[in-house]
């Protein structure tokens, strides 16, 4: 997949801008605070329907006015595709070659991209929710029934703990059944799901740290827990796990067991990133994932992702930065920093200057 065109109409620092993107390598250099991470932004939030660091999208809206509009033209393996957001202070507009759209699930996944930035050191060093939200985040892109299968899920987890703060143990103890059984079934779904798409993703993601780190370090990634190979009987695992803490979870008041508790176990040379990474290992381990993402999705969508790498650059040194552009020479990729020099030796590339919110030609 090729982003061709993207314009931008009073979105965050940008009044009006055209950006016209080649296959390959693009890189937007500028100083600091001048829209670099701007722009990456709205390739992403046209590709995921969601914003990269904040919750409200009325932030996305250039001061002082009313409607942000992003736009895109993009040519995928199904042809030509063209994608709107109209932004406002308390609604959104998504269309796709033109035409409104009603539901926003209809607008993710037309456009797809793989996003990386220093912030993406949280993926190895924070707590077990930053590994859940790359997996979902991942998973969802390429499988709508993954994503139903979450949705479906939290709603019904969301009920399971409001009863288990019931007073009325008694009515709790009946009912709980019932919503074990039908929470086992989407729990099932995610469990199998994420667990197939990490025994992909593991050898790619070590084959990439190893290629970063000239074999000289060995990645490995696992989920915790062990589960049958078969969805029917991991819900009945599932099912069983929910009954034998039902006690427990009516004293939590919260559901102790399920896959809203997975985590990923992410080892180097055989020792917890997590508590044993170096700043630099635990960046490559983390480049090293975002790596094996694009992989998976060509592999399952057919073609490669945009690849964003926001600020990732200055991050690394010498000998990862000449790997890391070498590694992705064969698929289009937008690339920021401030100073392209430092960064690019030469490398072929459509250079994008930007000083206040435009493009400087
Ligand atoms: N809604 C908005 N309206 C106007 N300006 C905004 C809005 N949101 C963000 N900005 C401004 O956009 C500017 C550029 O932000 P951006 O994150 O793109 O910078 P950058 O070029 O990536 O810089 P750095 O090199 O520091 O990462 C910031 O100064 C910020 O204040
Ligand atoms: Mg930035």
């Amino acid at each position: 997949m090729v982003i061709k065109k993207l314009t931008l109409n009073n979105f965050r620092n940008y009044e009006a801008e055209t950006f016209t993107f080649s296959e390959g390598l693009n890189v937007l250099t500028g100083r600091n605070a001048q829209g670099k991470t701007n722009c990456a932004e709205a390739v992403f939030y046209l590709c995921t329907g969601a914003s990269l660091r904040i919750r409200h999208d009325r932030q996305l809206i250039r001061h002082g006015e009313a409607c942000a509009r992003i736009g895109a033209e993009a040519v995928t393996r199904f042809g030509a595709v063209a994608l709107e957001a109209a932004i406002f202070e308390n609604k959104r507009e998504l269309f796709l070659n033109g035409n409104k759209l009603a539901r926003a699930a209809d607008f993710v996944g037309n456009m797809n991209s793989v996003f990386f930035s220093p912030g993406e050191l949280r993926l190895i060093q924070d707590g077990p929710d930053e590994r859940r939200r790359f997996l979902n985040l991942s998973i969802s892109q390429t499988s709508r029934a993954y994503c139903t299968a979450l949705a479906r899920y939290q709603r019904i987890l969301d009920q399971r703990n409001n009863l288990l703060k019931e007073r009325d143990v008694s009515l709790v103890r009946e009912t709980l059944p019932v919503w074990d059984e039908q929470l086992s079934v989407y729990a099932a779904r995610i469990v199998l799901n994420r667990r197939r798409y990490l025994r992909a993703l593991s050898p790619l993601a070590a084959d990439a740290h190893a290629y970063l780190t000239d074999g000289a370090e060995k990645l490995a990634l696992s989920m915790d827990g062990e589960y049958p190979d078969d969805e029917e009987e991991i819900a009945a695992r599932i099912l069983e796990q929910l009954s034998a803490a039902r006690e427990r979870d009516l004293r939590l008041g919260f559901t102790s067991v399920g896959p809203h508790r997975d985590d990923i176990r992410i080892t180097i040379d055989g020792a917890d990133a997590r508590g044993y990474a170096s700043q630099g290992q635990a960046r490559t381990a983390a480049l090293s994932l975002k790596l094996a993402e694009t992989e998976i999705f060509k592999m399952l969508a057919g073609e490669a992702p945009v690849l964003i790498l926001d600020d990732v650059m200055s991050e690394l040194d010498l000998p990862r930065r000449k790997k890391l552009l070498d590694r992705v020479k064969h698929i289009q990729c937008i690339l920021t920093c401030t100073h392209a020099e430092r960064v690019l030796y030469g490398a072929e590339c459509n250079k994008i200057r930007i000083r206040e919110g435009k493009i400087v030609l």
